[in-house]
């Protein structure tokens, strides 16, 4: 059907808006909203057989992989594996029958996540999909497909398909520490009552935007940017540089917050922004102190953070975005949206070609 820009100027930016309502559909695919419950697909497997879990993807999808990663082991104390499709499918990976194997695509059609979905069936693991084109080669050839309905993505930066798939594996890990005995009832509710709020805590982040378009006047000057995070915010700053690198053609790298001492710290400078994904969760206090190291060497940071966050981090020099406040499981769906915005308004600030960037194709259906 015809898809068109609405008001907007980009595909990205339209993309970027719809969130709330695409995020919302998806959830109200997998939970019931009443009884706040995980609603799910009949599943060829328990997931309290499941020994271990490999999560497959390229790109954007496969950091939404990397936050499930989390997920799944934290909700459902299931070991997990991520690995981009490319590696995965040519290293051997010793899958046994049995085992879980979850690959994540917008277009259903990327070759290398193809590739590994077809090894994993010859290995007899059970196979599960989660794709936004129903119609695809990867959602027709696995066993079970959970979609996204994020509706057509047109630009070709991800943006609405990551948060969607994230919506469907924040169900599916509930679901999972429920089979295992890890979850009770109330923490199933409590977990989905999380998970309802997010629709409405992403509209809230939207409106933060006039304030992201100036940082990204400020962003545009430089030549390099580095995002830091823990925990699932870490596979979120390894998104923000993609997104970042992908549209506006500036080197950008994402760390997980406490590798910075590793390394990346020599090139912390006046010159190099560092962008920080930090709400206030468990592990806050650890990115203070990574905050504060950048700091001590004249490094620009930008902190994204609740206003909890932004009363503890003491920082001088320091733009804060505040964010909605919620639950802490689930704040990469809530966060993805600066992430984003910041990535689509430096790269209209460089004149770009936002919905196709150089170089990309939206599906990458050859090796
Ligand atoms: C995201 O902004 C990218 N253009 C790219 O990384 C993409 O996510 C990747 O190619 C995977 O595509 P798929 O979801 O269609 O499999």
């Amino acid at each position: 059907f015809l898809v068109d820009k609405a008001n907007y100027r980009h595909f990205m930016a339209k993309e970027i808006h719809e969130q709330p309502e695409v995020v919302g559909h998806t959830l109200a695919r997998y939970v019931d909203m009443a009884s706040e419950r995980v609603l799910l697909p009949k599943l060829p497997f328990d997931f309290k057989d499941i020994q271990r879990i490999s999560i497959v993807a390229c790109g954007t999808a496969s950091y939404a992989g990397y936050v499930a990663k989390y997920w799944f082991e934290r909700l459902g104390r299931v070991p997990v594996e991520i690995d981009v499709a490319s590696e995965f499918r040519y290293r051997e990976a010793p899958l046994r029958k049995g085992d879980l194997a979850i690959f994540i695509s917008q277009s259903g059609e990327t070759a290398d996540t193809l590739a590994a979905l077809r090894y994993a069936k010859a290995a007899g693991a059970y196979t599960l999909s989660v794709i936004n084109v129903p119609t695809s080669t990867i959602a027709r050839e696995s066993e079970t497909v959970l979609q996204t309905l994020a509706g057509p993505e047109i630009g070709v930066a991800s943006t609405k398909a990551f948060t969607c798939q994230l919506m469907v594996l924040a169900a599916l890990a509930v679901a999972a520490g429920k089979a295992r005995g890890e979850l009770s009832d109330a923490d199933e509710a409590k977990l989905v009552h999380g998970l309802i709020e997010i629709p409405r805590l992403m509209a809230q982040a939207l409106t933060i935007e006039p304030q992201i378009e100036k940082l990204a006047r400020e962003i545009s000057k430089s030549k390099d940017v580095l995002y830091l995070g823990r925990g699932t915010s870490y596979p979120l700053a390894l998104e923000g540089a993609l997104k970042l690198k992908e549209i506006s053609y500036i080197h950008a790298e994402g760390y997980a917050a406490g590798e910075l001492k590793h390394g990346p710290i020599a090139l912390i400078d006046e010159n190099m922004p560092v962008v920080v994904i930090a709400p206030h969760d468990r592990v806050f206090e650890k990115t203070v102190s990574n905050m504060q190291e950048v700091a001590a060497r004249g490094g620009n940071i930008i902190l994204m953070t609740d206003a909890k966050g932004a009363a503890e981090a003491t920082i001088e020099s320091l733009v804060t975005i505040i964010l909605p406040d919620m639950a802490a499981t689930f704040t990469p769906m809530v966060y993805a949206i600066p992430v984003q915005l910041l990535a689509y308004h430096t790269a209209v600030v460089m004149g770009t070609d936002v919905d196709q960037p150089r170089n990309l194709a939206k599906s990458v259906t050859v090796e």
